[in-house]
């Protein structure tokens, strides 16, 4: 099937604030040599007190709808991947699109964790299929330092924050043995692993209390190893998938575009493609694990820095709590 919908802009934001490895052996038992070796990360970015996920994530749109040569008022539709939101009610999508100047759209937010981008970029893609819309804003956008225990090292060393956007619109109309645009996109979850990536407290399970925050039931929990081997496992068999889909073999894609979760888990997934480690993007050493915002931001850096070219075909895949996943197989 001939792609309908094409990426037209992307933008991002990562907050000045830098955390480095060293600022964390000062804080948790740590070091830099741990944390690079056990997952490439090196420095990561910390959003200030004064800056809510809603400003990050319009920063990005921003970028996006300049780059796409839009403004907020062609958008038919803001869809904001986050499970770090701006309140618990209601979607940070709305706040997102007041910041923006966007009217009488539909605006939501899907939970769906590092996932969420890939998500939203399915759904995009499915609307512009179906011909019900034209241009649909997709935000990944996380402040995961507010929602981490600053004292527990087996996580605080991993995540950052920041936004990426990308803007859906059509794809062009005349036939062309390549044509541009969102060639397969796979999305998929797992209840079975739910409480291997949480925050226990406050929702309705259990609710907010004193002994919530008392329990630090209101910061992430994960049980790593269990994440790790189903990142492995499932990146792999999303991203075989999306390329077969589009009549491809992994080694025909030129570029993948991974969820920067752990080098060591983007580097096990490739290798089981059998793509070669040259044609990977990386950027988790600057930025950690940004969870739905990561993939965004490193196409935008990729595509702005000029090492996504053209008409190359970029292959998107993410894994995260839930544990839900997904792939997208574009060509730009
Ligand atoms: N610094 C130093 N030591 C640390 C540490 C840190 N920041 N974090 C954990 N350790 C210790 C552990 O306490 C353990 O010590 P022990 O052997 O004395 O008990 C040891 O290192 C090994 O811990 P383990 O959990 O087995 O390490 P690991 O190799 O699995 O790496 C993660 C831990 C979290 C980096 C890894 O499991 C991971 O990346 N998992 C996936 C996480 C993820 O992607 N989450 C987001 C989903 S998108």
């Amino acid at each position: 099937m001939p792609p309908k919908a094409r990426i037209v802009g992307t933008g991002h934001y990562l907050p000045p604030l830098v955390r480095t490895n060293a600022d964390l052996a000062k804080m948790v038992d740590t070091s830099d040599d741990w944390i690079q070796e056990r997952t490439g990360i090196r420095e990561r970015r910390i959003a200030p007190p004064e800056i809510c996920t809603s400003d990050m994530a319009a920063a990005a749109a921003e970028s996006a709808l300049k780059m796409a040569g839009l403004t907020a008022k062609d958008l038919d539709m803001i869809i904001v991947g986050t499970v770090t939101g701006d309140m618990p009610m209601p979607a940070t999508a709305v706040f997102v699109q007041q910041k923006l100047g966007a009217v009488n759209i539909p605006s939501f937010d899907i939970s769906a964790a590092c996932a969420g981008f890939i998500y939203g970029l399915s759904i995009a893609d499915n609307f512009i299929r179906a011909g019900a819309m034209k241009h649909i804003l997709v935000i990944g956008v996380e402040l995961l330092s507010r929602v981490i225990d600053w004292e527990d090292r087996g996580t605080c060393v991993l995540f950052g924050d920041g936004a990426g956007a990308v803007i859906v619109g059509p794809a062009d109309s005349t036939p062309v043995e390549r044509p541009r645009g969102i060639l397969s996109t796979k999305i998929m979850s797992d209840g079975s692993l739910a409480r291997s990536l949480m925050i226990p407290g406050g929702g309705s399970v259990t609710p907010a209390s004193k002994e919530v925050i008392d329990e630090k039931l209101h910061k992430v929990k994960m049980k790593g190893q269990d994440i790790f081997k189903a990142a492995v496992k499932n990146l792999y068999s999303a991203s075989r998938d999306a390329v077969e889909e589009a009549g491809m073999r992994p080694d025909d894609v030129d570029w993948i575009c991974p969820h920067q979760a752990n080098l060591r888990i983007i580097n096990q997934a490739v290798e089981r493609l059998g793509v070669p480690k040259e044609k990977v993007l990386v950027n988790i050493d600057k930025v950690g694990n940004t969870s739905s915002a990561s993939i965004p931001i490193l196409l935008d850096q990729s595509l702005r820095a000029g090492t996504i070219k053209e008409g190359q075909t970029v292959l998107m895949c993410a894994l995260g709590a839930g544990i839900s996943w997904g792939s997208a197989l574009i060509r730009v």
